[in-house]
């Protein structure tokens, strides 16, 4: 994902230094080359070695190390970055970068760079809060500086406030979206998720082996690409994707409701989700116990939330999926037609490689103008950013 892309990891001198071999492995495993530049402060936290084994490169720590300054000099680094990441940002480096205080490697590489920077800050909720930190963070986010917020919660120093350093994979979230076209920014879109859960008595229920990683692949794709994503999800492992609106809930009725209420605020919606087309007529109170040799239950038709959108006059640029185990166009095609959508992706679950609960899936997308586009086997993240290309172009 971040292949060819030469990114500068500054790591300065606070407890958090040891958060940036996370996000160093994060990037690398994404593909980034990653050189890591450290204060003297930073060393006193975490060795170079921990960065430089991981990282594959040399770490830099001095201006006037002649050899590393021979092999790969401070400006040939400002030059050839495509980003530059400081995580921990101390109110130290703020404040030199505010003042243009370029006294040691990193801040005087920061200053010769016409590279993005990402700035997240990890400190004291008293310095945090303090005018003088807020105006150096003021002044940079006008010259162009972008910051990652620093999280709430239990700091190393004792206080609870603001000034833990974001989480690492925020951090990396941020780092895609700075490298990734904003092309979708300004608009709203609501996905939903996973499968629905149909209570039949508090310890049974009906579901389906939907495992959300579709759904949350397009909220994750959308979100790097600028859009603002609500993610309506029904019960699964995954965690939310940094920066989207996470709405979790249970059955179809309640996905239902949470889709509709959303409605007049999104300019697109993609039903990802498994919804569960019957419930049981009535949840017992009780559990069920065991006695007779069977057990037959009653199920009534859920409300269809698709067909609902696909039905008001006034609606966002509507995507279903349809999931078949044979038949895939003809399916598909009559559910584009019937629950009126703008375009429906259907992928055959009756393979191994391809729907439920797999990393992969290959899909056939069907346009309401009658145009067509098979999209062979590929990751779901890969797939979504092909049907977000595609929709891309009917949005407002
Ligand atoms: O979650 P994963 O493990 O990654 O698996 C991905 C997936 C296979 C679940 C996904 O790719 C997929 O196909 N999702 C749709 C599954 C489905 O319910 O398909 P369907 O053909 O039954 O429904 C057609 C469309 O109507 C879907 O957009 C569905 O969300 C919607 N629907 C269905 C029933 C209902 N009561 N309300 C709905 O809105």
């Amino acid at each position: 994902m971040l292949r060819d892309k030469r990114i500068i990891l500054g790591v300065t001198g606070g407890i958090a230094a040891y958060k940036a071999v996370e996000l160093l492995r994060l990037l690398t495993k994404a593909d980034a080359e990653v050189h890591v530049i450290m204060t003297r402060a930073a060393q006193e936290f975490v060795t170079p070695l921990t960065f430089q084994t991981l990282s594959c490169n040399p770490v830099h720590t001095e201006l006037f190390n002649l050899i590393s300054e021979q092999e790969i000099g401070h400006i040939s680094l400002a030059d050839r970055a495509d980003l530059f990441v400081i995580a921990p940002a101390t109110a130290n480096f703020v404040g030199k970068i505010a003042n243009g205080i370029a006294d040691d490697m990193l801040t005087t590489t920061v200053m010769a760079t016409k590279a993005p920077v990402l700035i997240s800050p990890a400190m004291n909720v008293n310095m945090y809060t303090n005018p003088v930190y807020k105006e150096n963070e003021a002044k940079l986010r006008a010259l162009g500086y972008a910051f990652v917020a620093p999280e709430k919660g239990l700091l190393a120093c004792g206080w609870e406030g603001d000034g833990k350093l974001a989480a690492p994979e925020t951090i990396f979230e941020a780092v895609v979206a700075a490298l990734t076209p904003q092309d979708l920014k300004g608009q709203t879109i609501l996905v939903t998720a996973g499968p629905t859960r149909e209570e039949i008595d508090p310890v049974r229920y009906v579901s389906n082996h939907s495992s959300g990683k579709m759904g949350y692949a397009l909220a994750r794709t959308a979100s790097r690409r600028g859009a603002r994503v609500i993610l309506v999800s029904g019960p699964v492992r995954l965690a939310a994707p940094a920066g989207v609106e996470l709405v979790p809930v249970e059955s179809a009725r309640e996905m239902r409701e949470a889709v509709l209420a959303r409605v007049p605020e999104c300019t697109a919606i993609i039903k990802a989700a498994a919804v569960a087309d019957y419930r049981p007529a009535e949840r017992r109170d009780v559990k069920i116990k065991k006695k007779a040799e069977t057990l037959s239950l009653d199920l009534v038709k859920n409300p269809d939330i698709l067909a609902e959108l696909g039905a008001l006059k006034k609606r966002p640029f509507l995507v279903g999926f349809a999931a078949e185990t044979g038949n895939l166009k003809e399916f598909a095609a009559k559910k584009l037609r019937e629950k009126q959508a703008d375009l429906i992706v259907a992928n055959d679950v009756s393979q191994a490689d391809a729907g439920f609960n797999v990393e992969t899936n290959r899909a056939l997308l069907l346009f309401r103008d009658g145009r067509e586009m098979e999209c062979p086997l590929m990751s779901k993240d890969e797939l979504a950013g092909v049907i977000l290309n595609q929709m891309a172009a009917h949005l407002p």
